[in-house]
């Protein structure tokens, strides 16, 4: 079998996917009989057809490579490819819109919604403290948290601002920050376990997700029996609701006070970096790395 790799890409998460990329790849290696690393540029379709290689495994992040766009192709040229297909993979890359279906699906998802990034800029448009995030990326690039006496976040309104005129502005949560695996299997999605993260300093932004020791992940995670059982059944929920296939991690924020659980978004594309947190949600049940990885090369189809 011969597995190409897509890797790199032109997004933002850029260096977080030539990380995962190398991983999946050396995990690869001596399970299959060729391994083929594909930065993947403008020119991917062609790069495609010249390699014909027999499975893609995608391990892209972000617009293009997480957004159905790179799905696309992989379509048309009719090749096998690893995780969430065209609609999914479009939908769950879009936060707004992934809110309004998980809310009809009756997961719980934060208020807020969509706001002029000008306006943002210029006035606090919901009560602090709140959370601002561009639509459509992911490792909490462009996410700031505007807390009770701070100024109105200036960035956000600044010509260099290069993440859409719309940002979504959610009230920030207080409590813990959760993360599921799910994996789509023939009977059903099934979760794998539920992780707590307390980064070093800070909130979970991108140095804490990718930096060593950027945070503390404790699996399985010490809460309430009854909010253990509801992030692992809202994900599996929020997956097939999202029509995801392949592995897909779906993150929390849990208000301990409120008891309130609420589900952030789903990622499509999620990390398998060495600070990733599917691999070690996957390892905590007994599937190592590589199997992991083979399993995804296994579970791709077009
Ligand atoms: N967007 C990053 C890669 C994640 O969700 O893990
Ligand atoms: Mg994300």
């Amino acid at each position: 079998l011969h597995v190409a790799v897509l890797l790199g890409g032109l997004s933002s998460e850029r260096a977080v996917s030539l990380s995962s990329g190398e991983q999946c790849a050396l995990a690869l290696e001596g399970q299959v009989a060729r391994v083929s690393r594909v930065d993947a540029g403008r020119d991917l379709a062609q790069v495609l057809t010249d390699l014909k290689p027999d499975v893609v495994l995608n391990a892209l992040h972000g617009a293009w490579g997480e957004d159905g766009c790179v799905q696309g192709i992989l379509e048309t040229l009719q090749i096998p490819y690893s995780h969430s297909g065209v609609l999914a993979s479009a939908l769950t890359m879009d936060k707004a819109r992934t809110k309004a279906v998980l809310r009809q699906a009756g997961v719980e998802v934060p208020g807020g919604g969509l706001f002029d990034r000008h306006e943002v800029a210029r006035r606090h448009v919901i009560d602090p403290p709140y959370i601002i995030k561009p639509n459509a990326e992911g490792s909490s690039v462009g996410v700031y948290l505007v807390a009770e006496g701070d100024p109105t976040q200036a960035a956000v309104g600044a010509d260099d601002w290069t993440y859409g005129e719309q940002v979504m502005v959610e009230p920030y949560i207080p409590g813990k920050e959760l993360a599921v695996a799910v994996l789509g299997e023939a009977d059903g999605p099934r979760a794998l376990t539920v992780t707590d993260i307390t980064p070093t300093k800070g909130f979970y932004d991108y140095e804490a997700k990718y930096a060593p020791g950027g945070s503390v992940h404790r699996l399985p995670a010490d809460l309430p029996p009854h909010v253990f059982e509801a992030a692992l059944r809202q994900s599996e929920r929020a997956h097939a609701a999202m029509g995801c296939r392949g592995v897909s991690r779906s993150d929390f924020r849990y208000d301990d006070v409120k008891d309130v659980l609420v589900l952030l978004e789903v990622n499509t594309q999620p990390g398998m970096t060495p600070t990733s947190l599917v691999p070690e949600q996957a390892a905590h049940v007994g599937m190592g790395y590589r199997d992991l990885v083979r399993w995804m090369v296994e579970d791709a189809s077009c």
